[in-house]
């Protein structure tokens, strides 16, 4: 990722993913997909969000795979770090450290009034730890310490966006211009995709039941199949239409991998029925995925060169990260070590 002056500063890109657990089609196309395209035009940078992990339970040694494959699979799916930061959130400690800051400008009723955390606290109800309760707050600082102009997320992550853009608010409205308030860039198709077995619900990597998401790693094999059982309806019609869940996801992932419209889409399957629909998506998404897992194979046997690339952009991201803190740190009062 290139340095440039003030003058000619591109626009500021900043999203994380939490490495925890298989990352689905939802992952993909509610973000990924997203980041490697914003490459080209814009400052990107990237992160593999650890630390907002362990806000849920992790067995050590699978974490630390965790870790691993998806470093390897975001490169794999187009994430270059020629051109952009992509590191481990835990490697640039600034991050920590302006979240306990913006803990101290975050109010407890916002963060109760966040629906993640009552949908995660419902599902742990045995580990509602204050992590959980202030994972918002980390995530303000992930997102501010870059300055980011945009953050490329699913439509999951609006509520958390719009309450970064309110701590920014408030700490510029007490000390002056410190944070640039970011904006939410969300996909207008796939940006909520449903699970395969319950379209009301998002599909999810930590849901229980396998068949309900897709994994960028499945084998195609599984993804025909799980595809073959998705949940539908009994119009047996390929229209997109309201109390039409199950059909209307199958064709906003049809319409992400193919870049077809939902009247192309409805005009393609006139007089066929689900199973020949559920077929073409399954066959879409196995080919699009298909370079992916290619990919994966070879970076994830190269430990060192995954590495390479996450110590190089950790330094990067560090620099930029550490102007930001000591700039919030001086305005707050607090006195310099150096
Ligand atoms: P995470 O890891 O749950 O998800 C990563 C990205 O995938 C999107 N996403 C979806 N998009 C469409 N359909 C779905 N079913 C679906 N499921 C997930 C999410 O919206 C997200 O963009 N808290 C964040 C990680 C994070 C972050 C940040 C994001 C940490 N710091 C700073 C942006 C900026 C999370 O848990 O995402």
């Amino acid at each position: 990722m290139e340095q440039q002056t003030s003058q000619e500063r591109k626009k500021v890109i900043f999203s994380a993913i939490q490495p925890s657990g298989t990352i689905t089609l939802g992952n993909y196309f509610g973000a990924l997909k997203n980041w490697v395209q914003l490459q080209d035009e814009f400052n990107c940078v990237f992160a593999l969000a650890d630390l907002h992990t362990i806000t849920v339970r992790q067995e050590p040694a699978k974490f630390r795979s965790n870790i691993y494959e998806a470093y390897a699979l975001l490169l794999a799916c187009g994430i270059d770090v020629e051109k952009s930061a992509f590191f481990i959130q835990s490697h640039v400690s600034a991050h920590s450290q302006l979240a306990w800051v913006l803990n101290c400008y975050t109010q407890f009723g916002e963060l109760s009034r966040m629906t993640q955390f009552k949908d995660k606290s419902a599902k742990h109800s045995d580990n509602v730890n204050a992590g959980l309760f202030t994972y918002p707050s980390l995530m303000a600082a992930d997102i501010l310490l870059y300055q980011a102009d945009m953050v490329p997320v699913g439509a999951d992550q609006k509520q958390h966006l719009e309450l970064t853009r309110n701590i920014a608010e408030r700490f510029n409205g007490i000390y002056g211009n410190v944070f640039k308030a970011p904006e939410p860039y969300i996909p207008k198709v796939g940006a909520r995709i449903m699970s395969l077995q319950d379209p009301t619900k998002k599909m999810s990597k930590s849901d229980e039941n396998a068949n309900s998401y897709i994994a960028v790693l499945d084998k195609p094999e599984v993804i025909m199949k799980k595809f073959k059982r998705a949940i539908t309806d009994s119009e047996a019609k390929v229209r997109f239409g309201e109390g039409k869940d199950g059909i209307n996801n199958l064709m906003g992932i049809y319409s992400s991998v193919t870049g077809k419209t939902m009247q192309e889409i409805e005009a393609e399957f006139d007089g066929k029925g689900y199973g020949d629909f559920k077929i073409a998506v399954g066959e879409a998404v196995v080919e699009h995925l298909r370079p992916i897992q290619e990919r994966f194979n070879i970076y994830i046997n190269d430990k060192a060169y995954l590495k390479e690339c996450y110590q190089k952009s950790a330094e990067f991201a560090e620099r930029i990260a550490q102007r930001t803190l000591d700039k919030v740190m001086k305005k707050i009062g607090f006195v310099a070590r150096s």
